[in-house]
């Protein structure tokens, strides 16, 4: 095994990925971010130097367990304090398994300059979406692969054709021209597929070809062929129901010891739209939970741990009757080790008839999707879980007015953010924490700590020595 070390540094860089010329994010002055190749076992160190200069920044390795360093996870206000401009932070993490993984921002909204892209810059659709009335970010302005989409050229992405746009008159060179796989007929080609995107649902096809699916969120499945394959935020490869994981994928103990239900629903606090999972929408506290948990800083959290069920009369096929919520920043405690089943409820939203697809991401674990199902889950559906052959997954989709149902086992301490992977959705609320053996948790970098209450701990004994 390797230890692969890079040094990375964010600024804002003019770059035009659709042809459209806009600031945004870069790694080493580059758009989108550098490729990290690796193997099993290797170590990853990566340098990152905030050059921001306007905000904080985290990286998360979205797929990685992040066995033994839950401070490496790169979630802000959850496993470390954001690096703030001119610092540098070292993630220093193992490659745990073979796969195809992706790494973005995860402090405030950076995400939501990724695979779908908006002209808007991310600031922008934060005050909208904190704003009476409420602004929706809307559809974006183009899809990017790999860094680059043609905006307004629609069919036109083609080169050297004659367009009255002149930005869709393409010679190749550019940053938004196409990138051109070149292949050899009857050849065999490896893609690794990853949908970075902050609100798209998507679906892939190659023209006149069929694809084999082998994997997903990291984990091998037993090859399947396809024409095109439904891509959800946060999924790598894909999104079938039914496929089966590969044989000497583990199996799911065949019971749960707990079991956490969680109503998504679309809510309102003082004339804000809001997204709550039990009536609780998450605002993040300026400790991270790591570091307060670990040095038992109580008051960094809502003490109350957030509530385990929902009420068993609520109507998931219509509005909530009761639209006003609370914001919450409490967090599901979970003893080490524990077998753990989540059943993610979808409902109807705030308008009639409008229920939405949410793909909800697990960090540090991976969790096997039991089953899926139509309406409200009842004890019933239990008897229908696959606890033979289920997939093993780190991002999941709930369906319009449906459930899914999810079992992991909780064995690697930390704390771990489990959330909705549409940015906006997240960030108005729809996502929960969970902490589990963080007393066995050494070795958290001073840097992981430097803020909030933990940060003023830290300095108050380094001004007694
Ligand atoms: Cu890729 Cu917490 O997300
Ligand atoms: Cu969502």
């Amino acid at each position: 095994a390797k230890v692969r070390h890079f040094k990375w540094t964010v600024e804002y860089v003019y770059w035009s990925p659709d042809c459209v010329e806009h600031p945004v994010m870069g790694i080493n002055g580059k758009f989108p971010g550098p490729t990290i190749h690796a193997k099993t076992g290797d170590t990853i160190v990566v340098d990152l130097t905030n050059k921001l200069s306007t905000e904080g920044l985290v990286i998360h390795w979205h797929g990685i367990r992040q066995l033994g360093t839950p401070w490496a996870d790169g979630t802000a206000s959850i496993s470390q304090c954001a690096i703030n401009p001119g610092e540098t932070f070292q993630y220093r993490f193992k490659v745990d398994k073979a796969g195809t993984y992706f790494y973005h921002g995860h402090y405030g909204m950076q995400r939501s300059a990724g695979l779908d892209w908006w002209h808007k810059s991310v600031h922008e659709q934060e005050v909208g979406l904190n704003s009476i009335p409420f602004r929706w970010i809307n559809e974006p302005q183009s899809l990017l692969i790999n860094g680059k989409g043609q905006y307004n050229c629609s069919l036109a992405a083609h080169y050297n054709i004659s367009s009255s746009i002149s930005q869709c008159k393409l010679k190749g060179g550019e940053q938004c021209a196409p990138q051109i796989l070149h292949v050899r007929p009857n050849k065999v080609y490896r893609l690794r597929i990853a949908s970075t995107t902050a609100l798209a649902s998507l679906n892939l096809a190659i023209g006149n070809h069929k694809m084999v699916v082998v994997e997903a969120d990291g984990n091998y499945v037993q090859p399947f062929e396809v024409d095109d394959i439904d891509i959800y935020s946060g999924e790598t490869s894909h999104s079938l129901t039914k496929y089966l994981p590969l044989m000497g994928t583990p199996q799911p103990p065949k019971n749960y010891e707990r079991r956490i239900l969680l109503l998504n629903t679309q809510n309102k606090i003082d004339g804000f739209t809001k997204w709550s999972i039990n009536n609780v929408s998450l605002t993040l506290p300026s400790t991270p939970y790591l570091g307060s948990i670990r040095y038992g800083l109580k008051r960094a959290f809502d003490a109350k741990p957030p509530p385990e069920k929902f009420s068993s009369d609520y109507d998931v096929t219509k509005p909530p009757v009761n639209p006003n919520s609370t914001y919450g920043s409490g967090v599901y405690m979970i003893r080490l080790n524990t077998i753990v089943d989540v059943i993610l409820q979808n409902a109807n939203a705030l308008s009639g008839n409008v229920s939405e697809i949410h793909p909800w991401h697990l960090h540090g674990h991976d969790f096997w999707v039991l089953g899926y199902g139509e309406g409200k889950f009842s004890d019933g559906d239990e008897k229908k879980f696959n606890l033979k052959n289920p997939p093993l997954r780190n991002t999941a989709v709930i369906f319009p007015y449906g459930w899914t149902a999810l079992r992991f086992v909780a064995d690697n301490p930390g704390a771990w953010a489990f959330h909705c992977h549409i940015e906006p959705h997240l960030h108005m609320g729809m996502g929960v924490v969970l902490a589990l053996g963080v007393e066995h948790v050494n070795n958290i970098p001073n840097e992981a700590l430097a803020c909030g209450l933990t940060g003023k701990k830290f300095s108050k004994q380094k001004q007694k020595h």
